[in-house]
């Protein structure tokens, strides 16, 4: 028989005389001559509720079922009589696949995130971890679905690659040399033996080859695995993360920003209407103004303005912030949470930002002081997305990169681009653990990631 997963099953429309069931017990509860066990199978947030009588086969081994033990069941599918749920299960056989011992760490009482990071193996068994990643998995479908219905194709940008994107030298090194013998040639390490006989190192974003890609293919976009050696541990940034890179040919900032906009509307949207429950568990125990934030978020026009007037705002706002803001500083998660909590109260875009605190690849506007960069900043996160028009002309770009002492040779391809057929092209970078953080009101990028990695932490 073919087993039946609970989410069905909570849903059904009518009795069902036989169904079989597999999951794990949540908890048992015993009466005189029956038990009460509630499993989950990890299907939906809700546990299924079986009663088994004593003149079961088995009963006796079901008096000794415990938290997290695997089971079986088999019975008939009636409308329950208790409060609560509406079908529960009267079993006629009961499998054990196994008992799990009394020191399963997870047994029924609230475990500090703290607690369940160091289980991480274990954790998404709990209500709220489960909740978490069915979340992530369907946001990532949502992800798909909307690229697709405008009209994007998906592109495999490569993890290990040669050259460093945002030029801030986050780079996890990609070597096969033998670390403790070295080869070295006029005093440095000689690459040329390596095994890409050149530096190699996992990429911080695919934006470079995306761009190809949108000069070919139009509308493209990529959605991957992601690495940044920062060494700093905030709640917000993770050495593996993934990245969603939507790149455009001929669009412009404005379009940029467009997309931006509607296509963290349409994720918060697509969860509010397919993550009901899930989505609920967050409202009501994690964050109790997590709808009206989300509500708000797909009602409201994001505010946009130059990061100029950013600083201008920042430098008249009356709290005091640990890092001084000037024209020229780089906006701090305080400044950002400031002008999209405080200030203007729903989603911001600053865009405009002085070109020497911005890669190298951002279209210079005519003040040749700021370049074409848009972030995205929303309420509890701060930046959730980072993105610019690209600088599609040959020659202000080569410039741009001897102003920044970049060497030209490593990046020959991206300069061809703009030697046959260079058009306007924009595009941007949404880090989908944050987008995850928005939608749950988690306040930690560790617990929205299966396993994550930060600074000194590999466990798992
Ligand atoms: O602003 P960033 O650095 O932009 C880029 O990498 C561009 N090349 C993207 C593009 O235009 N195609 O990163 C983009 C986003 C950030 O806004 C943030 O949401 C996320 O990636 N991000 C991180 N998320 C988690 N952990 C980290 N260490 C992150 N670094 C960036
Ligand atoms: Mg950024």
């Amino acid at each position: 028989m073919e087993r039946s997963k609970i989410a069905a099953l909570i849903n059904s429309a009518q009795p069902i005389d036989k169904i079989l069931v597999k999951g794990w017990v949540r908890t048992r509860r015993d009466a005189k001559s029956f038990s009460f066990i509630e499993i989950n199978d990890g299907s939906c947030l809700s546990n299924i509720q079986v009663i088994a009588d004593d003149d079961l086969p088995d009963y006796d081994q079901v008096r000794k079922l415990t938290t997290g033990s695997a089971v079986a069941v088999t019975g008939e599918l009636v409308a329950s009589k208790g409060g609560g749920q509406r079908w529960e299960i009267r079993a006629d056989e009961f499998t054990v696949f196994s008992l799990a011992p009394e020191s399963y760490p997870l047994q029924k009482k609230r475990h500090s995130d703290e607690f369940l990071r160091s289980m991480a193996h274990l954790r998404p068994r709990t209500n709220k971890y489960g909740a978490a990643f069915r979340i992530r998995s369907e946001l990532s479908f949502a992800v798909h679905q909307f690229f697709r219905e405008r009209g994007f194709r998906y592109i495999h940008t490569p993890i290990i690659t040669g050259s460093d994107c945002e030029g801030a030298g986050e780079l996890f090194r990609i070597t096969t040399l033998d670390l403790m013998n070295v080869p070295q040639r006029d005093r440095a390490v000689d690459y040329a033996k390596d095994f890409f006989a050149t530096e190699a190192n996992l990429t911080v974003s695919g934006q470079l080859s995306a761009e190809m890609f949108a000069l070919s293919l139009g509308d493209v976009y990529t959605f991957g695995p992601t690495f940044r050696a920062e060494n700093s541990n905030t709640r917000r940034h993770a050495a593996e993360f993934w990245m969603i890179e939507p790149e455009m040919a001929f669009c412009d900032l404005n379009g940029n920003m467009d997309l931006g906009e509607a296509f963290i509307k349409a994720s918060v949207r697509f969860i509010i209407e397919n993550c009901q429950e899930d989505l609920n568990l967050f409202a009501r125990f994690v964050d109790k103004t997590l709808m009206t934030t989300l509500e708000n978020i797909v009602r409201s026009d994001f505010e946009r303005l130059p990061y100029c007037e950013a600083v201008a705002i920042l430098e008249h706002a009356k709290k005091k912030f640990e890092y001084p803001v000037h024209f020229g500083s780089d906006l701090q998660t305080e400044h950002e949470r400031y002008l999209t909590e405080k200030h203007f109260k729903k989603p911001v875009i600053v865009y405009a930002y002085p070109k020497s605190i911005k890669p190298f690849y951002m279209r210079m506007n005519d003040d040749n002081e700021t370049v074409a960069a848009m972030d995205v900043l929303v309420p509890s996160i701060g930046e959730l997305i980072g993105g610019s028009q690209r600088e599609e002309r040959l020659e202000v770009l080569e410039n741009r990169m001897d102003e920044m002492g970049l060497p030209k040779e490593p990046y020959w391809w991206y300069l061809e681009s703009r030697r046959y057929g260079t058009v306007e092209h924009s595009g941007f970078g949404l880090g989908f653990e944050r987008l995850l953080m928005l939608v749950t009101g988690i306040r930690n990028i560790r617990d929205v990631i299966p396993f994550p990695r930060t600074p000194g932490s590999i466990d798992f």
